[in-house]
């Protein structure tokens, strides 16, 4: 059975809570009806409560853009997995490249952040992807390999089950510059057959795996026609209700 296209819209730092609910009141008319597609979006923290009061009785799912590891406790400036259970988040994305390029986060890190999130419940959208240095070095596999053994460290297979890996090459992000089908292809096929040697091909089937970098309403339906590619995880054009809604119904296009 294929799986089910899941397309998700990081926000990052963008929108103050009035524009955030502009926004989700947009998606909600743009987005009625769609049941093949899976939709989440990850709001900053700060719009995150309106947010999930907008969405109640929608089918778009929450997601947090990032957590810490403990419950909570004194830890000045974190949020915990508990905080996003609360407000309904059903996703937590973790290892973001701008999280390891600009806050220190380690594989060893993001591995402790995975397991916190999925002990409490949340499903995790787990990110790896390589430098443009990294790629003309030639260890873009190997990046890939060292990222996900890291990050998915006694992570057993139930666990497995609620968690999406986004492959995001650092080059194409925010930069207009997306990965070819060929090439997002190629990085997915070699994820997916690390996962069924870590764990099994039942999971590594199972397993949804998005592109995110660049993705635009004009290169999502050919990024999607690639086997192993299930979906996108959205920057910059998630921003806009009418070119996120596009980039959802590819399918129609
Ligand atoms: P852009 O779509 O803006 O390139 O961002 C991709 C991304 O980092 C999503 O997490």
């Amino acid at each position: 059975m294929k799986r089910l296209p899941f397309i998700a819209g990081n926000w990052k730092m963008n929108k103050t809570v009035e524009e955030s609910l502009d926004l989700v009141r947009g998606l909600k008319v743009s987005l009625q009806g769609i049941e093949d597609v899976e939709v989440a979006i990850a709001p900053p923290f700060t719009a995150l409560y309106a947010v999930s009061q907008e969405l109640k009785g929608s089918s778009i799912h929450l997601a947090g853009q990032n957590l810490f590891w403990e419950e909570k406790g004194a830890f000045t400036g974190e949020i915990s997995p508990v905080m996003l259970k609360e407000i309904h988040c059903r996703y937590a994305i973790i290892g973001h490249s701008e999280r390891r390029q600009y806050f220190g986060e380690t594989d060893e890190t993001v591995n402790r952040r995975i397991k916190a999130a999925l002990k409490q419940g949340l499903k995790v959208i787990f990110c790896v992807g390589e430098t443009l240095e990294e790629r003309e070095k030639g260890i873009n596999f190997l990046v890939a390999e060292r990222q996900i053994e890291g990050g998915l460290k006694d992570i057993g297979e139930t666990a497995m089950q609620s968690l999406v890996v986004a492959y995001e090459p650092v080059w194409a992000i925010g930069t207009g510059k997306t990965a070819t089908p060929r090439q997002a292809e190629e990085a997915h096929q070699f994820i997916r057959q690390k996962i069924r040697f870590l764990y099994s091909p039942k999971i590594a089937e199972n397993l949804r795996i998005q592109y995110g970098g660049s993705v635009t309403p004009e290169n999502i339906k050919s990024l999607m026609a690639e086997e192993d590619i299930d979906g996108a995880l959205v920057g910059g054009t998630s921003l806009n209700a009418e070119s996120f809604s596009r980039i959802v119904r590819f399918k129609e296009m």
